[in-house]
């Protein structure tokens, strides 16, 4: 990793430590799992609620999709989320009152009130107008309405979307893998000959000894 970079991340990952009073519960993004943190990283002490993202599997090209999150249990007084996608030509926007766009992400514009122990938030995502399976990742905090970040906890889920015919798969990746078949084999011949020659030298002992 570059130094300089190294330097700025300690800064930004210390500015966040160091300011409690970061405003959150008006939204936050990075914290969707992506890129391996989720709310939890400063959400501590409630139960871990149960999160749904529901919504279509696969996607035509260009097409747009219709998508819910879902948080259940936990403190289930408040939440709020983080969404993103882990592709550049896809884009989300934010459906449900209480959600916006920050970035290329979603997340909750205030905490939203659970209602009868769970809390939803609609969305879409336009799929990129190519091939090409992509990940939605979305974390949902729980939490306990007291402005603070203890006695919540967050859980995070993904959801596999193949657009048109997914990803098209590597035909030079494949190759190889035959290619290294074809090397086994030509091992395995190589140590196949070993008895043939132990034959020949047996053959050729007792030949010896039937002439002497
Ligand atoms: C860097 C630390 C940090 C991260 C990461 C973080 N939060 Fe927070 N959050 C706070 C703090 C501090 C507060 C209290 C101050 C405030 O209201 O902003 C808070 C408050 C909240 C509240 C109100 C809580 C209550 O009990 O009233 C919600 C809802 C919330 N955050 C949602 C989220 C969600 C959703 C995520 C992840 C996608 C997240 N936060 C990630 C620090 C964080």
């Amino acid at each position: 990793m570059n130094p300089l970079f190294r330097i700025a991340s300690v800064f930004a990952i210390s500015a966040l430590w160091s300011s409690p009073a970061l405003a959150t519960s008006t939204g936050i993004t990075g914290q969707s799992g992506k890129d391996g943190t989720t709310c939890n990283t400063c959400h501590r002490g409630g139960a871990i609620p149960t999160v749904a993202l529901e919504g279509p599997a696969t996607l035509e090209p260009g097409a747009t999709g219709q998508y819910t999150f879902i948080i259940q249990g936990g403190a289930a007084k408040t939440g709020g989320l983080n969404i993103a996608v882990d592709n550049a030509e896809a884009s989300l926007q934010a459906g449900a009152t209480g959600m916006k766009k920050l970035g290329t992400e979603l997340t909750h514009s205030a905490a939203q009130p659970f209602t009868a122990g769970e809390l939803r938030f609609s969305f879409t995502l336009v799929a990129p107008a190519k091939d090409v399976t992509l990940k939605l990742f979305a974390a949902g905090n729980s939490s306990n309405g007291d402005l603070g970040s203890d006695g919540d906890r967050a859980a995070a889920t993904q959801l596999s979307v193949t657009v048109g015919k997914g990803t098209p798969v590597d035909v030079p990746g494949e190759e190889e893998e035959e290619e290294g078949e074809k090397d086994n084999g030509g091992g395995c011949a190589a140590a196949g000959s070993a008895p043939a020659w132990g034959l020949l030298l047996a053959g050729l002992a007792l030949f010896r000894r039937r002439r002497s």
